[in-house]
């Protein structure tokens, strides 16, 4: 096995399309199979925020590689308490054979990265959700053998989520259009590196403010929800504004009659999803669920071995 030639993985913008599709590849083989590729390895689970799919994915995905995970609440930790970043990082690298890390600041998730001398990966920051957006392109191709000619419609919120998978379908040439209300687009450092980065593979990048044309002749349908972490005290003020965008009966009209609806979890069903369709036909959110564990354990086989 090929192992990738990062030490970490903090954007997807930083893999090449080779890499990315050997992410794949190998998740496709674990998904079939497991293998013990990391034995005895260690991996540490820093957490700033709470998780589900995350966490258990990584913990159980290194116990089934034949490792261990330990899981580090921030507040359980020195720098809960002001120790640096810096020396967290050059600590853990004495301990441990890989850190994944959930923060608020991408910076900080930087800064961890730059100091420790092991792969550091990603878990989600206020930025980015990279192995989200791998594992979802995972799910896509599972489902539509294909990536080129396909229309993704994101519908919502233009924050990490909605920028990971921008960035990974610029780098594998998929569509994507996002519709999020005025104030609450992606920001333009996204929309600029998502578009450098399609000029190569020719993918569409496109912005509108109308749920109808995202979700028009969509393949995939995409939200993720309106207060994400750390956002509470926006809830009242967030729920008006996105109204309007929410995956619906109505809205799934505009999309290819074979569109698949994905949603990273956690849902608030009636907001930016309705029970009807997240629990419908169209609905692959919890094979979606299900292939983070498997893409989880490609990535850190690929970085870790
Ligand atoms: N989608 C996702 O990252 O879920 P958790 O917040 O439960 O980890
Ligand atoms: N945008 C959401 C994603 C959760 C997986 C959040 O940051 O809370």
């Amino acid at each position: 096995m090929k192992k990738i030639d990062k030490k970490d993985l903090i954007s997807v913008k930083d893999l090449t399309i080779e890499e990315i599709y050997r992410i794949l590849d190998l998740t496709k083989k674990l998904k079939k199979k497991n293998k013990k590729l990391l034995k005895n390895k260690t991996l540490g689970l820093i957490f700033e925020k709470p998780s589900t799919r995350t966490r258990v994915s990584f913990e159980i995905g290194i116990y089934q590689l034949g490792g261990i995970g330990l899981y580090l609440n921030r507040n359980d930790l020195q720098i809960g308490r002001g120790e640096s970043v810096k020396d967290t990082a050059m600590t853990l690298s004495r301990y441990l054979d890989g850190i994944m890390i959930r923060a608020f600041s991408h910076s900080m998730v930087e800064e961890l990265a730059q100091y420790a001398t092991i792969p550091v990966i990603n878990g989600l920051t206020d930025l980015l959700h990279p192995c989200q957006a791998l594992s979802d392109f995972f799910t896509i191709v599972e489902y539509k053998k294909r990536l080129s000619n396909l229309k993704i419609g994101f519908i919502g919120d233009g924050n990490n989520v909605a920028n990971s998978l921008i960035i990974t379908a610029a780098k594998t040439g998929a569509n994507i259009t996002v519709a999020s209300p005025e104030g609450y687009t992606v920001k333009d450092e996204i929309k600029s590196i998502g578009n450098d980065i399609a000029k190569k593979s020719g993918s569409r990048i496109e912005f509108t403010s109308d749920p109808a044309e995202s979700a028009k002749n969509a393949d995939v349908l995409y939200t993720d929800v309106w207060v994400s972490m750390g956002q509470e005290q926006e809830k009242s003020k967030r729920n008006e504004i996105f109204q309007k965008y929410q995956i619906n009966s109505s809205l799934l009209k505009y999309a290819k009659d074979d569109v698949i609806v994905m949603h990273c979890l956690p849902a608030h069903r009636g907001e930016e999803i309705t029970d009807e369709v997240i629990d419908g036909n169209y609905s692959v959110v919890f094979d979606q669920a299900e292939n983070r564990l498997h893409t989880q354990k490609a990535i850190m086989a690929l970085l870790m071995k």
